[in-house]
């Protein structure tokens, strides 16, 4: 007789220290509060599918689903179905479904209804009773903040985040976490109230994209790098996160947030941590915090903060051949709303390796085109044994990490042109994931939920790095709340000219990716 496969995640064959073997979860259940929303249809279903798809959640897994609507079981997997169908990146298999399927269940309440967080417990117990889960819990918080307090104190007071034996409960949180540093510190505080600080794990999506995590291995797998990565070789350093899209649909989340609290305070404040961070002392999650906590800590505002910020909100335009509206025209926001949908800034980090070096971040909505990079752009050569006609053409040296769409790495150099002259002028030199890999790369949210029910930290902010992101941030906001409204820009340019003036100021430009 065959012998029955044993399930790989208790296979004594394999080697749990071999980093390259696919980690699998354990017996657990995914709670997902905030079911009914845009992330968890686009985003959280689908990934749960897809992790289910590659092999990488265990055959007991079971998704419980928590929102108002009056909803049974079947109507739940249906909706699941819908949108991994629309939304998944695997391709939608019939067998996967199935399975996936008998472990999902809904539970229909408002938060301030004990009876149903005393449902959802039920469920749970029978979950682990009878489909194998065993008491391991992660609650995922895709609700808008002001719902934090009511729904963590409903699953103290049910129990429901006590971890007993060797079963684990944790909780997973979506931004925004918290508005500034002082509510952020608050609401650090009610969650560490609920659940030890190893059980939360705050969600930045950012750090599950392969090209972010890719930024630790380019800078320490490698020797080519690190001695020029510093102020004696770079210039400055650009973090850009543009998107063509506009705000339709998003005025509940978005209008009052505005782009820096939207993107800076969490995505690229991390990018700028990964960057200029030293070397960890092992990939260990405790040792990548520390590192990352250090920059922050020395992260500061190039002074005087009007004159090295700007932020702007755009104005009626094109997204590629399409007219679009301004943000005061789309739905929701009101006609003197001061939300800000580009928003840039000039930051130093005040160590050694980084005195001097102006790190500059900006990210919109509506412009040009969609693409996040990094660019680290070199000094010049300091002596040119040429003509000037010869290198009138010769920009700076540069090395971009292409964070999305076109994942990859460019170098940027200057090469003779070829002819019987002599003239030098810029040329890349391009890594892309495609072209060197032949596996896609995973969506961010399917690292990250598997992170989660493994336990595995590493790529989760900790309380102190959302602190002392704030902390970064507050001085700008409270800059821009007492100085009026943002300026306006045309959709599908690159932001307002002040962001210009800002750069060209100090004798630099922008990169137009
Ligand atoms: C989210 C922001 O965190 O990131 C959105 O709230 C933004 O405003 C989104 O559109 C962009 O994510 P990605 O992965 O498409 O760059």
């Amino acid at each position: 007789m065959p012998r029955k496969a044993q399930p790989e995640w208790t296979n004594p064959l394999r080697d749990p220290h071999d980093r390259r073997l696919p980690r699998i979860a354990g017996p657990s259940a995914l709670v997902i509060f905030g079911v009914t929303g845009d992330l968890a249809r686009r985003k959280l279903m689908p990934a749960v599918y897809d992790l289910a798809n590659r092999g990488l959640l265990p055959p007991s897994f079971a998704l419980v689903g928590f929102a108002r609507r009056d909803w049974a079981h079947e109507d739940f997997a249906q909706v699941v179905r819908e949108a991994v169908e629309a939304n998944c990146r695997t391709g939608f298999r019939t067998e996967v479904w199935d399975r996936l399927s008998e472990g999902i269940r809904f539970v229909s309440g408002t938060f301030e209804d004990d009876e149903a967080f005393e449902q959802l417990q039920s469920t749970l117990a029978d979950l682990d009773r009878d489909r194998g889960t065993d008491g391991n819990h992660a609650y995922y918080l895709s609700i808008p903040p002001n719902a934090f307090p009511v729904v963590l104190s409903q699953l103290r007071r049910t129990g429901m985040a006590d971890e007993s034996g060797d079963s684990w409960r944790r909780v997973v949180i979506e931004k925004p976490f918290g508005h500034d540093q002082e509510s952020a510190i608050e609401l650090n505080e009610l969650v560490n109230s609920v659940f030890a600080e190893e059980s939360v794990f705050r969600i930045d999506h950012y750090l599950g994209k392969e090209t972010v995590q890719n930024i630790l291995a380019l800078r320490f797998a490698n020797q080519l790098f690190d001695p020029l990565w510093s102020s004696h070789y770079i210039d400055h350093v650009q973090i850009t996160m543009a998107e063509d899209i506009g705000l339709g649909g998003r005025a509940g989340y978005y209008d009052g947030i505005g782009a820096a609290r939207d993107v800076i305070q969490n995505h690229l404040l991390q990018l700028l941590a990964l960057v200029a961070m030293e070397e960890p002392v092992s990939f260990s999650p405790r040792h990548l915090q520390t590192e990352k906590i250090k920059v922050l800590q020395s992260t500061r505002n190039i002074l005087p903060i009007d004159l090295n910020s700007a932020r702007g909100q755009y104005a009626a335009g094109w997204q590629g051949s399409e007219p679009v509206v301004g943000l005061k025209d789309e739905e929701g926001f009101a006609a003197d709303s001061t939300t800000e949908t580009f928003a840039a800034m000039a930051l130093e980090v005040d160590t050694r390796r980084w005195a001097g070096v102006p790190f500059y971040l900006r990210s919109g909505k509506r412009l040009g085109r969609r693409v996040t990079e990094i660019a680290l752009v070199f000094k010049r050569a300091p002596h040119l044994p040429f003509d000037d006609t010869m290198t009138a053409e010769l920009g700076q040296n540069a090395l971009v990490i292409r964070v999305q769409p076109d994942e990859g790495v460019t170098l940027r150099f200057g090469s003779k042109v070829p002819g019987s002259s002599m003239e030098v002028r810029d040329v890349n030199m391009d890594f892309s994931y495609g072209g060197a890999f032949t596996v896609s790369s995973p969506e961010a949210y399917e690292r990250l939920l598997l992170d989660v029910l493994l336990g595995e930290p590493s790529l989760f902010p900790v309380n102190e790095e959302v602190e002392l992101s704030w902390q970064i941030l507050d001085p700008v906001l409270a800059e821009w709340a007492a100085s009026g409204t943002p300026d306006e820009y045309e959709s599908g340019t690159w932001g307002p000219q002040s962001a210009d003036t800002m750069m060209s100021r100090t004798g630099r430009a922008w990169r137009r990716p």
